[in-house]
C-alpha cells in the first residue's frame, strides 16, 4: 500500500488532506515530500511530519471544527470500524462540491465494504480500481446528491460502560468496551509492589508510578482502588493515541487520582529514573500489522524511566519473549506468572 499510497500524495496540493493513522508510519519514516495538512490520531505520527516538513494536527480525528475547504481527502482505511466510519461522515462535511475521497487498503482490510459504504454515504456511485494486493476506492461529492451518514457508534462521545468497571471509554482506542485479560491479570499483582511491602524497596509514602501505554487508564485505576488512601500515588499515565488520553484524563477525574496524562511514543516524554514503578501492557500490532520492535522499545523506555532499583510490571502474550528481550535492559527479570496464554514478568533495574 505504502507505493500507492506515496504516489497519491505526492501528486496531491496544497487543498489536501491525509488522515494518517498507524497503518501511515512506515512511509513518513522513509521520507516524503507532500504539500498538504496532514491529521493523525497517533502522536509519533505527527511528530514524524512535522519533523519532515509536513503541516500537522495531533488529535483524535476531531474534523468537525475544520473548515471545508479541501478538493482531496486521503485515508489509508483503519482497523476500527467505527474511526472508519467517522471519517467518512466527516470528509462529506469537508470536500468542496467535487472533492474527493480516496479509501485505500488491501483486501483484508474490508475496503471492499468501506468503498460501498463511502459510496452511500456521498450519494454516489462506487469506483473501486485494483492496483497489485491494494484497493484504492474514489467517492466524489456533489451538492445536489442526498447524503446519508453512517453508523460511527457515536465515535466522538466518551461513555461510562460497565463492561469496564464504570470507566469511561469510546471508540478509536485499543479494546475501548472490554477489560484485557492480561491487563486483569497483572493487576492481580499490584497489592505486593506497593510500599512497605516485603517485596519492594520503594518509598514508604509516596509512590510514583508509570502507566506506559496506558489506554483508558485500567491498570491505573486498579493500582489506585488496591492501594486505597494510605498510600501517595503520583501518577503519570502516557500514551500516543489521543482517544485514549481523553478517556484516561476522565477516569483520573472519576475515581479522584493524582495523576497526569502526557502523550508520547512508548513514554518518550516522561524524564529518566523519575519512576519507582512502571506498570505496561505493551503493544503488539501497530495497525493491521505485528510489529515486534514495539515490545522492545517499551522496554528500553521502561529501563530508561525507572529509578535505580526501581520495578517494572510487564504482561505480554506467552509468544512474546519478553524474558529474553529484557536481558541486558534490568539487573533482574523473573517470571512471576503464566496463566491464560499471559506471562507477567518483573523487571528490576
Ligand atoms: C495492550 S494496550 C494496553 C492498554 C491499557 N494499559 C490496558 O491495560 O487496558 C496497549 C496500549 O499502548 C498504546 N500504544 C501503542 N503504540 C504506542 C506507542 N508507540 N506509544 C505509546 N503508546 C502506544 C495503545 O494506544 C494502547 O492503549
Amino acid at each position: 500500500m505504502q507505493a500507492l499510497l506515496s504516489q497519491l500524495l505526492r501528486d496531491s496540493d496544497s487543498n489536501t488532506l491525509w488522515i494518517a493513522d498507524e497503518n501511515s508510519k512506515a512511509l513518513l519514516n522513509g521520507g516524503l515530500g507532500f504539500a498538504g495538512l496532514l491529521i493523525s490520531n497517533r502522536w509519533d505520527i505527527a511528530q514524524a511530519a512535522e519533523a519532515h516538513g509536513i503541516r500537522s494536527h495531533f488529535g483524535d480525528f476531531d474534523l468537525a471544527t475544520m473548515q471545508a475547504t479541501y478538493s482531496r481527502i486521503v485515508y489509508p482505511v483503519s482497523k476500527e470500524k467505527a474511526a472508519v466510519h467517522h471519517v467518512i461522515n466527516r470528509a462529506a462535511d469537508l470536500l468542496q462540491e467535487g472533492g474527493e475521497l480516496f479509501l485505500l487498503g488491501e483486501k483484508s482490510s474490508g475496503i471492499k465494504t468501506y468503498a460501498q459504504k463511502a459510496a452511500q454515504c456521498f450519494g454516489c456511485g462506487k469506483q473501486l480500481k485494483k492496483h497489485g494486493n491494494d484497493y484504492l476506492s474514489i467517492s466524489s461529492l456533489q451538492a445536489q446528491s442526498e447524503h446519508h451518514s453512517l453508523d460511527d457508534s457515536d465515535y466522538t462521545q466518551l461513555r461510562q460502560l460497565d463492561t469496564v468497571g464504570g470507566l469511561y471509554s469510546k471508540p478509536g482506542l485499543f479494546g475501548w468496551n472490554k477489560i484485557d485479560t492480561g491487563s486483569a491479570i497483572l493487576a492481580c499483582h499490584f497489592a505486593d509492589y506497593l510500599p512497605n511491602t516485603p517485596l519492594n524497596d520503594l518509598p514508604a509514602d509516596e509512590l510514583r508510578v508509570v502507566d506506559l501505554g496506558c489506554g483508558y487508564g485500567y491498570l491505573s485505576c486498579r493500582l489506585a482502588e488496591i492501594a486505597g488512601n494510605p498510600v501517595q500515588l503520583s501518577i503519570r499515565a502516557t500514551d500516543n493515541n489521543p482517544a485514549a488520553m481523553l478517556a484516561c484524563q476522565k477516569n483520573f477525574e472519576l475515581r479522584e487520582i493524582e495523576g497526569r496524562v502526557i502523550p508520547g511514543d512508548a513514554g518518550s516524554e516522561i524524564e529518566s529514573g523519575s519512576a519507582d514503578l512502571v506498570i505496561c501492557n505493551p503493544p503488539f500490532h501497530q495497525g493491521f500489522q505485528v510489529e515486534g520492535d514495539l515490545t522492545d522499545r517499551f522496554l528500553t523506555q521502561a529501563a530508561r524511566i525507572l529509578r535505580t532499583r526501581g520495578t517494572a510490571l510487564f504482561v505480554v502474550n506467552e509468544f512474546i519473549p519478553l524474558g529474553k528481550k529484557a536481558q541486558g535492559l534490568f539487573q533482574q527479570v523473573d517470571m512471576l506468572n503464566k496463566e491464560k496464554g499471559f506471562c507477567v514478568y518483573r523487571l528490576t533495574k
